[in-house]
């Protein structure tokens, strides 16, 4: 009975050592508490200083107008360039004119708003998150952040404040980021970064028409020859801020309503096939049996134990640094969400089973460590079962540090909004990890990022359940109101 395991060359590849690197990365401060910085000046006043109109009542009701807008009837969905983001996309742009913004929309069907002041530097701020949505989506994913960072810039406006502001403001509603429609995200900030390859314009939809077909559609003439003129220049802007909801459970959990991001995790994407002999499920004997059903079943429990004590399987025999194996287990996160077998029949053993890994870690070498390691027990299980297994690497993105400078700002910014909510000091602005990827990882090829995430309820996201209390949209416009006056 032949049988061997086969493991993708890139697997047995030297290259992957894990552990070798003494120092990398940061330890992840999952509620890192430290102190926050007060410096910024602003007297306690009665709330109604607080602009409640524009920050809470107005944003939010903006965002429940967005949330009707879908191509979906009864759900809200979102894609690229699609009728309703055509529509939302003209909504934000009247709201971005009438908070006193220049707009416009990019040849990758972003829409911008920029205030200029008069004595501004020539490096921008820009401020964004994205328009679009998964199918049957949430009301506040992607667009709570564009409307803070509008409804900021309105208060700015109507207090004539935005006049004296040091540097040009641009607000940037993303056309993609979920990727729902040509399995690509971030398109909108791939391309605003320099970073989207020109080949991307021909991928093509479920309905065949490719991403240049579609901008085209839309009066939008973009072609691979100047796509590249949708690039920023890193000299013009000054940095990225991007406001998001957590879409994790734990600022309801120690009950604030904004944390610092202090990094976005990295992550790989793999297809794991398994084949083996096809056959009746009444007339093989169990000993005769080279199932794969049961082979993935037994490295899907692989996967999770490895994720959950990665410090059992990688050993720190010397070179492994302690902080590789804290940051690790403090931040990895493993998935198997689909699974497909052939033929799919309850009287056949199945001759293949292939299902997909999620590997996401704000360490990057550790991750690689992980896959190393899956691979080695991979080709000891599929052995031990006489069936053979391939891992295919299908998408690999590294983590990203916001910045520090942007960060502490962002955090004095929160720290100053919670504070004149509360009329009273609020403790620390908890720092936290990102799990999920945002638009700032493909800005921060472009500039330094800083994030701020704001607590959802049930840390629930993509679903139509997904909401956020009408207090914590106006701590964030408050946020970033606090985090633009810091440039005045
Ligand atoms: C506020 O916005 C309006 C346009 O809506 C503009 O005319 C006005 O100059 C802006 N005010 C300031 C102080 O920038
Ligand atoms: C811009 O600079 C000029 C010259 O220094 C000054 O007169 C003017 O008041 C400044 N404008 C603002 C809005 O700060
Ligand atoms: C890109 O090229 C097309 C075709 O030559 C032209 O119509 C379009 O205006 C160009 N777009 C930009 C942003 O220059
Ligand atoms: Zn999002």
């Amino acid at each position: 009975m032949a049988s061997h395991s086969a493991i993708n060359e890139l697997y047995n590849s030297s290259k992957l050592i894990p552990c070798v690197f003494p120092l990398f990365l940061i330890v992840i401060l999952l509620l890192s508490i430290s102190s926050a910085d007060s410096s910024t000046h602003i007297s306690d006043g009665p709330k109604n200083d607080l602009f409640p109109e524009i920050l809470r009542d107005e944003a939010v009701a903006r965002i429940y107008e967005l949330g009707k807008v879908s191509d979906g009837h009864g759900y809200l969905e979102r894609t690229f360039l699609s009728p309703a983001s055509i529509r939302a996309g003209n909504l934000i742009r009247t709201w971005m004119e009438d908070a006193g913004l220049t707009t416009w929309v990019d040849g990758l069907g972003n829409v911008h708003g920029r205030v200029q002041p008069p004595n501004a530097s020539n490096k921008a701020l820009l401020i964004g998150s994205h328009l679009d949505t998964v199918v049957d989506a949430g009301m506040f994913d992607g667009t709570l952040g564009i409307i803070s960072a509008i409804s900021a810039l309105k208060v700015l406006n109507v207090t004539g404040r935005s006049r004296h502001l040091q540097h040009p403001v641009e607000v940037i509603a993303f056309s993609d980021e979920e990727g729902v429609r040509f399995q690509s995200t971030f398109l909108g900030s791939a391309a605003l970064a320099g970073v989207l390859p020109a080949s991307t314009l021909q991928v093509p939809d479920k309905s065949g028409l490719t991403v240049q077909n579609v901008l085209k559609e839309n009066l939008i003439d973009t072609t691979e020859e100047n796509l590249s003129q949708i690039k920023y220049e890193p000299e013009s802007v000054l940095g990225y801020v991007e406001v998001h909801i957590e879409q994790g459970p734990v600022l309801e959990s120690i009950g604030l309503p904004l944390a610092v991001v202090k990094g976005i995790a990295g992550q790989t994407r793999l297809k794991l096939t398994v084949r083996g002999s096809q056959g009746h499920a009444g007339t093989v004997p169990m000993s005769m049996r080279q199932d794969p059903m049961v082979a993935a079943a037994e490295l899907i429990v692989l996967l999770e134990s490895l994720c959950k004590h990665p410090q059992d399987f990688i050993s720190s025999n010397g070179h492994c640094n302690a902080f590789s194996i804290e940051s690790l287990s403090g931040s990895l996160v493993c998935t198997v969400g689909e699974i497909s077998t052939w033929p799919s029949a309850s009287n056949v053993i199945p001759g293949q089973v292939s299902f997909t890994i999620d590997i996401r870690t704000i360490d990057d070498i550790g991750r690689e460590a992980i896959i190393y390691e899956l691979s080695n027990q991979m080709h000891r299980i599929c052995d031990g079962r006489s069936v053979s297994c391939f891992l295919d690497r299908k998408h690999d993105a590294d983590a990203v540090n916001c910045d520090g400078g942007l960060n502490s700002q962002l955090k004095s910014a929160a720290y100053t909004a919670l504070k004149r909510m509360a009329g009273e000091d609020i403790g620390d602005v908890p720092v936290l990890m990102s799990g999920a990827g945002h638009d700032a990882m493909a800005m921060s090829h472009l500039t330094k990022v800083g994030m701020l995430f704001v607590r959802c309820r049930g840390g629930i996201s993509h679903s139509p359940e997904e909401h956020v209390l009408e207090d914590d949209v106006w701590a964030a416009g408050l946020a970033i109101q606090a985090f633009l006056e810091t440039n005045l």
